[in-house]
């Protein structure tokens, strides 16, 4: 299939009829798998870690990015860096622990040593090699293109040409701001971290992650508990007034180059900075005096957008930030067309109190854990589509809620249940797929 032929376009919208569809070869072929890989993922900036990750001079976690090996890494000068995971000599991966702190990386095979600069210190060979044989450095561990980061937001990018991150990211740079601007210090990730595996095309999870429309039908379980909560307390209608109000609140947001956000308002409260009765008295002063704080150093408004919206952010194409009721990273790994693996962090603010911060990793795990109230039933949701692209001939996928757009999606904005903001994303999509769009600088 020639995708540069308009008659295959995948992505169809047709503002007369009201009309946005996927074809649904998208979320299931290998042809067009393979050409992200090295379009989306070969182009795109791709989230690599949080500079958090790697407090100590050594500390370094391996992770695979975009279908590639990478050692991502603070050295013994306090740079951060990040390699590709091979060994110079004859391929084998220098690394095999996930996470750790290291001086240097010994080549399980043939022993090669390459310091944690990536610098090649000994072949550990009795004789064979010429005085001069790493003299230029191209037997040092392959850096990766480019590394940057953002507010301690690390992303890589395997084109050298690419646009910069700040340009990349548009409009997602003043949303990472509403999650970084909670912590007086710093955001870090709190240790651990999930990783499960998911039997379905990585746009499916991202479509979910930030889909109002699906909210009440999958979650039903979870407002079922936050009744439960609310019951006995003032604010006991306040699930079912949220429920009838959802969509009269808040926004589906594009923020450019396909990033979106939705913005809505749902009562689980929030350790920063939104106190609900069912949360306890306790926490009362604590979250206000929080809140108050957020209030004096950005003004009301802005302190009201932070403290009371949950905001679920993609940044195109494979990375989630849930900033709900408690703020998750979530890396979205393609394995396969079918198969992905996805990791997910908790972060909050590196000056939190022991209390605060035990309610905000019992709300990561209740409903964000992959045996939360949320996960399993979005995962379900997931992998009944995947199996249903795969085994029924109905070629298209109608993604046209709220679709009264004449022009380009990219930076509109539309009632949070709607469909915008997957329009937004799947219109980048297209346009980096048949090489439209190209990330490149001049
Ligand atoms: S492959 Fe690493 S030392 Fe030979
Ligand atoms: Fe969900």
């Amino acid at each position: 299939m020639a995708l540069e032929d308009p008659q295959w376009a995948l992505v169809q919208a047709d503002p007369e009829k009201r009309s946005f569809r996927v074809h649904r070869s998208a979320y299931k072929s290998q042809e067009i798998f393979e050409r992200e890989k090295a379009l989306i993922f070969g182009k795109c900036w791709l989230y690599l870690g949080h500079g958090s990750e790697l407090n100590k001079k050594g500390d370094f976690v391996t992770r695979r990015v975009g279908g590639r090996d990478i050692i991502f890494i603070r050295d013994k000068s306090g740079e951060i860096g990040a390699f590709f995971n091979t060994c110079t000599h004859r391929g084998a991966k220098v690394c095999r622990e996930r996470n750790g702190n290291a001086r240097n990386f010994s080549c399980p095979y043939h022993g090669w040593v390459f310091s944690s600069e990536g610098k090649l210190v000994t072949t550990n060979a009795n004789g064979g090699y010429g005085e001069d044989l790493n003299a230029d450095g191209h037997l040092d561990l392959r850096r990766v293109p480019r590394l940057e980061n953002y507010r301690n937001f690390y992303f890589i990018n395997y084109n050298p040409n690419a646009i910069s991150l700040h340009d990349y990211l548009a409009g997602a740079r003043d949303a990472i701001d509403a999650v970084c601007d909670q912590a007086e210090t710093e955001q870090v990730i709190l240790s651990g971290e999930h990783s499960y595996s998911i039997r379905a095309n990585y746009k499916l999870l991202v479509e979910n992650s930030y889909d109002g429309y699906h909210l009440v039908s999958v979650h039903a379980s979870y407002f079922d508990h936050l009744r439960d909560q609310f019951a006995g307390t003032p604010a006991a209608s306040m699930i079912d007034d949220t429920i009838a109000s959802y969509n009269t609140r808040g926004a589906a947001r594009g923020l450019g180059m396909g990033h979106a956000v939705l913005d809505s308002y749902v009562p689980t409260g929030r350790p920063v900075a939104q106190w609900l009765p069912s949360m306890g008295a306790h926490l009362k002063a604590p979250i206000e005096a929080r809140r108050a704080q957020l209030i004096a150093r950005y003004g009301e408004e802005r302190a009201d957008y932070i403290a009371d919206t949950q905001k679920n952010l993609v940044i195109f194409p494979n990375l989630v930030i849930n900033d709900i009721m408690s703020i998750t990273v979530r890396y979205i790994e393609p394995e396969a067309p079918d198969f992905i693996k996805v990791t997910a962090w908790a972060m909050g603010p590196a000056e939190e109190s022991e209390e605060l911060r035990a309610m905000r990793l019992d709300q990561f795990v209740s409903f964000l854990g992959p045996a939360g109230f949320g996960s399993p039933d979005d995962i379900e949701m997931l992998e009944i589509c995947q199996d249903a692209a795969q085994h029924t001939p109905v070629e298209w996928s109608e993604l046209s809620k709220g679709m009264d757009w004449t022009d380009d999606p990219r930076t509109l904005s539309s009632a949070p249940d709607n469909e915008l903001q997957m329009q937004a994303y799947w219109t980048q999509w297209d346009r980096v797929i048949r090489g439209i769009e190209k990330l490149e600088r001049e």
